[in-house]
């Protein structure tokens, strides 16, 4: 099999891109495309598909089950012109994304194909442990980058998702990724969305992947944003740190030597609250003044992190399932473990936020929406 989670990082990137068009080319002929970009773009994440899935008739609805969340599928309940197309897939010489298991049934697990701004875009499956991230925060940030910026910096860029929409629409991307494996996803990405002479993918971390000289009018970020407390294990690419903003504050403070005199910042995240305003607002005026920044940070939704909160459950079970612990007590004890670590912190809430910047006269501008909350990103 050419792709096999992200492992295969000998394999050159035309050639993994090559296998993924196909495959894609298979979708696209039974119509899915068509189908799930009627999802709105802010909202294309799996559980969205979920949703979707249950209006669909059943053969579409496990064509979505196999694609988009990983589920194993037998091939007579795939509607046939697909099963047909996606049989030839697998007769391919260089294999594809799909697996026949020993049962029979299809799988394409850890991986899935998502769709979203018009193009096929291969992230992980939805997975507590996944390594190539792809969410709903990852559309609520993509969604939004401004489009007048000729040059843009994507860091933390995972599978690619911010600086694809970027080159789709012709702007100049360099995203920046931690990790190789995702890095060599996210170069696939940019063959199989077809925009790779407008997309450079380097695999470093932060600032330090880019030259000093280099400059761009968009620096955009979707950090690793999940406030995690010391001492509480949590997979890599969620864990922010214990007020959510370790890579946060790093982002923000090299930013400056590499924008434009016009330039902006757009990031999103996580951080502590006290369910009316983030802890970190005078933390952001020091830095604001530090670094001639104006800065735009907009709350968006504020989440009770206390005991027993769905929040601080929600967090104990990812973080117990990414380690292989099944559900059970561990669950309560880890919960009310991460309830007191906020506690600890001074906080009763975790807030998500927007937030811009700019080089100017430094200030925080404070709004919060999170009345208007609607879903977590949007109001
Ligand atoms: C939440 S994911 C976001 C991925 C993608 N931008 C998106 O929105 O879907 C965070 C990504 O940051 C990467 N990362 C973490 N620390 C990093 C660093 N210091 N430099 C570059 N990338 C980093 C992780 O490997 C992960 O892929």
């Amino acid at each position: 099999m050419l792709i096999d989670g992200v492992s295969r990082l000998t394999v050159p990137p035309e050639r993994a891109a090559r296998a993924v068009r196909r495959f894609a080319d298979a979708l696209d002929a039974t119509g899915l495309d068509d189908i799930l970009d009627c999802i709105t773009p802010m909202d294309s994440s799996p559980a969205s598909v979920e949703r979707l899935g249950r209006e669909l008739r059943r053969p579409l609805a496990r064509a979505l089950d196999l694609l988009v969340l990983g589920e194993a599928v037998a091939p007579d309940e795939l509607p046939a012109d697909l099963r047909r197309a996606l049989d030839e897939v697998l007769e391919e010489p260089d294999g594809a994304l799909l697996r026949t298991k020993p049962d029979g049934t299809w799988i394409l697990t850890p991986l899935s194909l998502y769709r979203a701004f018009g193009f096929w875009y291969l992230a992980h499956s939805p997975h507590p442990a996944s390594t190539a991230y792809f969410g709903d925060d990852s559309l609520a940030l993509a969604s939004r980058l401004d489009h007048r910026a000729r040059s843009v910096l994507d860091l933390c860029a995972g599978p690619g998702i911010q600086s694809l929409r970027c080159a789709a629409r012709g702007q100049r991307a360099v995203g920046v990724e931690i990790n190789p494996a995702v890095a060599w996803m996210a170069q696939v990405n940019a063959r199989v969305v077809g925009v790779e002479d407008l997309v450079e993918f380097r695999v470093g971390s932060l600032y330090a992947a880019v030259d000093e000289t280099e400059r761009f009018d968009l620096i955009c970020a979707n950090p690793p944003l999940l406030p995690i407390p010391v001492g509480f294990s949590y997979p890599f690419i969620g864990d922010g740190g214990p007020d959510g903003l370790t890579i946060t504050r790093q982002v923000l403070e090299g930013a400056r030597q590499h924008l434009t005199e016009h330039g902006l910042i757009q990031m999103l995240g996580m951080t502590l609250s006290d369910g009316f305003r983030p802890q970190c607002v005078p933390e952001l005026e020091e830095l604001a003044d530090r670094e001639k920044l104006q800065i735009g940070l907009i709350a968006v939704r504020h989440e009770r992190a206390g005991q027993g909160s769905v929040w601080c459950d929600g967090v104990a079970t990812t973080a117990l399932a990414a380690d292989g612990t099944p559900p059970g007590p561990e669950l309560r004890i880890a919960s009310d473990e991460l309830a007191q670590g906020y506690l600890d912190l001074g906080a009763s809430h975790v807030v998500y936020y927007f937030l811009t910047a700019r080089p100017g006269e430094p200030e925080v501008r404070y709004h919060d929406l999170s009345q208007a909350s609607r879903s977590i990103w949007t109001v």
